[in-house]
């Protein structure tokens, strides 16, 4: 494994953002930090939720894209951003060992506890090929992805919706500086959709949604020393037509004040007072053609499935 952020770093940059997120009106707090070992465990749950379409969608059409990825890519070097358990990789992993031509794998996730059991499942499972688990940030170490030829980077689940449009755009500006010509992104992004669809995916009848969600107070409790009463906010997941984005908050039960020791903070809440989470916004084939292309890539193949909910990208590097 490459360590690219240590949990100095990783405390210092949750610092930062409490710090930030919580003196803001409104307040806000930072979703990268949702992927503690709980957080991740309660991610891998939500995605075998009944409500959760976008994990299986995307299964779906990885299992029939995979082979004609590894016929246009013949990547030699996979790369996966955020990539979690990796599950649905092994799709990936499994059409391009078929066609020969991949030599290593590079799975990057901000979460070190979870890459590493990742890493060490595939180690297992695919003894022929190399396996480098990157601890590091997409949003900060692009610059240091492995160099090769060929290599295709996966971002997928559609991770690329918790970032907002700036934050996307920088994105996929460093992701193409980091790329030669030629090189390929795959990405998977969720696509706009009933309302009835989508708000039941981020507010399951089960609340593990709810509990993911809360699980980001126990983080800064855990790690800055902080006093929040997690069973005093409750779920909140609501569609924005406007930015077509789902809107993730936290809502204080009551008034309240909490207590952040490691940054010598007091913050009050109001009665009904939301504070926002996370984002996932949805796209539109036109709108990711189009940012796609002004960071410097072509959009070459979308797959999406039968009901158009999911949709996966095959983009150039130009
Ligand atoms: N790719 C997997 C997991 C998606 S959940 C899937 O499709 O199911 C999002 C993943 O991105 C988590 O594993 C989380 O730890 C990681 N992540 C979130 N923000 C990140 C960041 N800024 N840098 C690197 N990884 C990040
Ligand atoms: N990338 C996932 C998504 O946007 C992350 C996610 C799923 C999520 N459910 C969530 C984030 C609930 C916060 C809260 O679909």
């Amino acid at each position: 494994m490459i360590k690219l952020l240590d949990d100095t770093d990783l405390e210092r940059s949750l610092r930062a953002d409490v710090q930030a997120g919580l003196t803001a009106s409104p307040k806000s707090l930072p979703p990268k930090w949702f992927y503690d070992e709980r957080g991740s465990e309660l991610f891998e749950e939500i995605t075998r939720l009944p409500e959760y379409y976008p994990t299986r969608t995307e299964r779906d059409i990885l299992a029939d894209a995979a082979p004609e990825i590894a016929r246009i890519t013949e990547a030699k070097t996979l790369v996966e951003l955020g990539s979690g358990s990796s599950e649905k990789t092994r799709l990936l992993l499994d059409a391009m060992l078929a066609r020969g031509t991949l030599g290593s794998f590079v799975p990057l996730d901000v979460s070190a506890t979870f890459l590493s059991s990742s890493v060490d499942t595939l180690v297992a499972d695919y003894p022929g090929l190399s396996v480098t688990g990157v601890v590091g940030d997409f949003a900060q170490h692009l610059g240091h992805l492995p160099d090769g030829d060929n290599r295709v980077v996966a971002f997928l689940g559609g991770t690329i919706g918790n970032l907002v449009p700036a934050e996307r755009a920088a994105f996929l500006g460093s992701l193409r500086q980091a790329l030669h010509p030629g090189e390929w992104l795959l990405l998977g992004a969720d696509l706009v959709k009933d309302p009835a669809v989508l708000v039941p995916a981020y507010d399951d009848a089960a609340g593990v949604t709810a509990a993911f969600n809360r699980n980001v107070l126990h983080v800064v409790n855990r790690s800055l020393g902080g006093d929040f009463d997690p069973s005093a906010f409750s779920h909140v997941a609501l569609w924005d037509p406007q930015q077509e984005w789902i809107e993730m908050r936290l809502r204080a039960s009551t008034a309240q004040r909490v207590r952040i020791t490691a940054l010598d903070l007091t913050v009050s809440f109001a009665a009904g007072e939301e504070m926002r989470t996370e984002i996932s916004a949805k796209f539109r084939r036109t709108g990711l053609s189009s940012e796609l292309a002004a960071a410097g890539f072509e959009l070459r193949h979308f797959w999406t499935d039968p009901r158009s909910w999911f949709s996966l990208t095959l983009a150039r590097a130009r």
